[in-house]
């Protein structure tokens, strides 16, 4: 384990492009590969970052064919969108490119042709279901129909959301297709299959024995694949959306997504370094780290690696898959589909220039050793009581004062043993740092971050420049000259996390090129340089811009309440006989008021047609105001006998329609009706 390694590759998993990214990609790949990225580059190590996005899979082509446009349109769409919010935050990819590219398909077709020559399938043949109207098969999850296990209508082809149970295709009861709705039929077809079995052993030796110091959720979920004992999985598929099968009889068939992705790994390397990618893949002495969800865990710890030992040739299996559990967002799983999520694109323009709190809120609450949620109150406190009220608060003091005592020429200074312990206690928290970041603890290592920043407060608050100011300036100049030096030590420890920030202050303490080591250092910035003017770091953010987002969340609930809506099942039969004996009639409302002390109820007062008024009361205060209903018509049941609500004699009871998001709405003859006439 110890072994010295010269450089390090960083792979981020390739979101798919089927829609934007959100929070979820964010806090389990994206913002923890550019933290430990940009730390690595801050240490003078040799660090490459490769991502892509996913271009290939079946929800690419469902998405294209629902909204009438190619597979390519989809993925062009989503490609452009993804690659920009990712620059804007800041994401510092060495290359992004994408599984469409000519070099991925070329890349890896020849890793397919090579394992093949090699004997590393085998082939077999089985039934598919088949669309015949579509002339297609159905993969499994575009099947839908009765769950062998419990009998809930509506599975899935590989799994029922009712029961859990992880289902096969075949077995479903009354398969139709999911977009066509059509029957399908058994047809065979032949696949090439991976047989993970022959590596089994391999495998366990690597990860089991050779990689005890893995997460433990990912060593974990290693051992109970392993323990299962691995079984041949498929790399091909009947599809027309991939990249064909470089092999022959391979007509209409495509690689499977999770064969071509991992290998973008590959292809990205070698379209930003086409002469010198072989480096980053086939030298021992590279240490290659895979940042991924936790859903992703088996395809990089076994079944990716199994593809690379296959191929052979010196490929370098992972040094560590740092994966994250999952974020959900205000207590509900993160869903694209449902469209609950915080988008980063959407981020990134409802909050301009606050790119630095996004990545912080997301680290500080990074889901490393269970899932964790993302809540928009919890975002607003950690940006006005930590960024604002810590880290800001401490570099403005700094930066004003410095401004107001030395017109902004850091002083010259004679410090003592107290200016030297704050230094020597930003030192001590830099080891700690660093053990945390090359241990993939990205939260601690922030928390260590903002310690330095609570230090410089702690400082400023017991040597009180502000005071010491109206008496003893050289006293004044040393507390400065520290504090400026804790000030430039910040914008070194936080450039990983908040690499916007620290820019902006590097700037103004006119450090050209940050080093890790200068942070706490005494000589940071040198007396006698004249520092920029200061800026607010962070600002606060108010309750309204918070209810925004919250109103926005809950109305994207509301929308899926309603598209979620299910008319409820038939009752069963009545004989007409019983029908008949309801009697139902039209009749005008006279009058209409609130029940007192009912929040529910009004009183009607209707003309029945028989010239005595008749009381109804009915339980629909929430969805009208009494006035509106007045000199309207109902129809309401006329023979059920008197009840007494709240007083009243209920004579009746008026109909009205319950709608999806549960309001009613009453029913009313569509022209006027004479008031009595019986309802047929
Ligand atoms: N697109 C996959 C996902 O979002 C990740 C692919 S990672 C790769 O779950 F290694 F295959 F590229
Ligand atoms: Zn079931």
């Amino acid at each position: 384990m110890e072994k010295n390694f010269k450089r390090t590759l960083i792979t981020t998993a390739l979101p798919y492009a089927n829609g934007p990214v959100h929070i979820g990609h964010l806090a389990g790949v994206y913002v923890p590969a550019d933290i430990y990225a940009r730390y690595l580059r801050l240490r003078g190590r040799e660090v490459l970052m490769v991502g892509g996005s996913d271009e290939h899979g079946v929800p690419i082509t469902i998405r294209a064919r629902k909204e009438g446009i190619t597979p390519q349109n989809v993925v062009d769409r989503y490609h452009a969108i993804i690659r920009d919010s990712f620059r804007e935050l800041g994401i510092s990819f060495d290359v992004y490119s994408r599984t469409t590219s000519p070099t991925h398909a070329e890349t890896a077709s020849e890793f397919f042709e090579h394992i093949d020559r090699k004997g590393g399938f085998i082939k077999k043949k089985s039934m598919q279901l088949y669309d015949e109207g579509a002339g297609r098969f159905v993969t499994d999850r575009n099947v839908v129909g009765e769950c062998p296990v419990c009998h809930a209508q509506g599975a899935y082809g590989d799994q029922c959301e009712k029961c859990g149970s992880s289902l096969n295709a075949l077995d479903l009861i009354n398969p139709r297709c999911a977009e066509t709705g059509n029957v399908p039929v058994l047809r065979e077809t032949e696949h090439w299959y991976l047989p993970l079995d022959r590596w089994q052993a391999d495998l366990e030796k690597w990860i089991l024995e050779g990689h005890k110091e893995w997460k433990t959720n990912v060593y974990g979920q290693c051992k109970s694949w392993l323990d299962l004992g691995l079984q041949p999985r498929a790399v091909t598929r009947d599809l027309d959306w991939g990249i064909p099968v470089p092999a022959a009889d391979a007509e209409g068939k495509v690689l499977y997504v999770w064969f071509d992705a991992p290998i973008g790994y590959i292809s990205n390397t070698k379209e930003l370094l086409p002469d010198t990618w072989e480096r980053w893949w086939k030298d021992p002495e590279t240490r290659v780290i895979n940042f991924i969800g936790k859903d992703n865990i088996v395809f990089h710890c076994i079944i990716f690696p199994a593809m690379l030992m296959s191929y052979g040739d010196g490929f370098q299996l992972p040094d560590n898959v740092p994966a994250m559990e999952f974020l959900n967002l205000e207590g509900d799983k993160i869903s694209t589909s449902r469209n609950w999520a915080v988008w980063l694109h959407e981020y990134l323009r409802d909050f301009p220039g606050k790119q630095d709190v996004l990545r912080y809120v997301l680290t500080a609450n990074a889901p490393e050793a269970k899932d964790n949620d993302f809540t928009w109150a919890d975002f607003q406190t950690r940006n006005n009581s930590e960024l604002v009220a810590i880290l800001g608060n401490f570099v403005n003091r700094v930066l004003v004062l410095t401004h107001k005592y030395f017109g902004g020429t850091v002083p010259a200074a004679e410090m003592n043993e107290a200016d030297r312990d704050a230094l020597a206690e930003v030192a001590r928290l830099r080891t700690q740092l660093e053990e945390a970041l090359e241990t993939f603890h990205f939260r601690e290592a922030l928390k260590l971050a903002m310690d330095m920043a609570r230090t410089g407060n702690r400082y400023l608050q017991e040597t009180e420049p502000w005071k010491v100011a109206k008496t003893d300036m050289d006293r004044t100049a040393a507390i400065l000259y520290t504090a400026l030096q804790i000030t430039a030590s910040l914008a070194v420890a936080f450039e990983p996390f908040l690499p916007f920030m620290s820019e902006r202050l590097t700037r103004i303490l006119g450090i050209e090129k940050p080093e890790w080591d200068s942070i706490g250092s005494a000589d940071a910035v040198p007396a006698g340089r004249t520092i920029g003017q200061p800026e607010l770091m962070f600002e606060k953010i108010e309750d309204d811009v918070i209810q925004g987002q919250l109103d926005r969340l809950a109305r994207i609930k509301e929308e899926n309440k309603r598209a979620a809506w299910k008319p409820e099942p038939q009752m069963p039969d009545v004989d007409f006989d019983t029908f008949c004996k309801m009697d139902l009639r039209v009749a005008t409302v006279t009058e209409c008021v609130k029940v007192p002390k009912a929040d529910k109820l009004l009183r009607f007062t209707l003309d029945d047609g028989t010239g005595t008024p008749r009381t109804i009361v009915s339980g629909i205060a929430a969805h009208y105001q009494p006035e509106e209903l007045v000199g309207k018509q109902v129809v309401f049941i006329a023979n059920l006998p008197p009840r007494k609500l709240r007083g009243i004699e209920s004579q009746g009871m008026i109909l009205s329609a319950q709608n999806a998001d549960g309001s009613l709405t009453v029913i009313a003859p569509s022209a006027p009706a004479t008031p009595g006439a019986s309802v047929k």
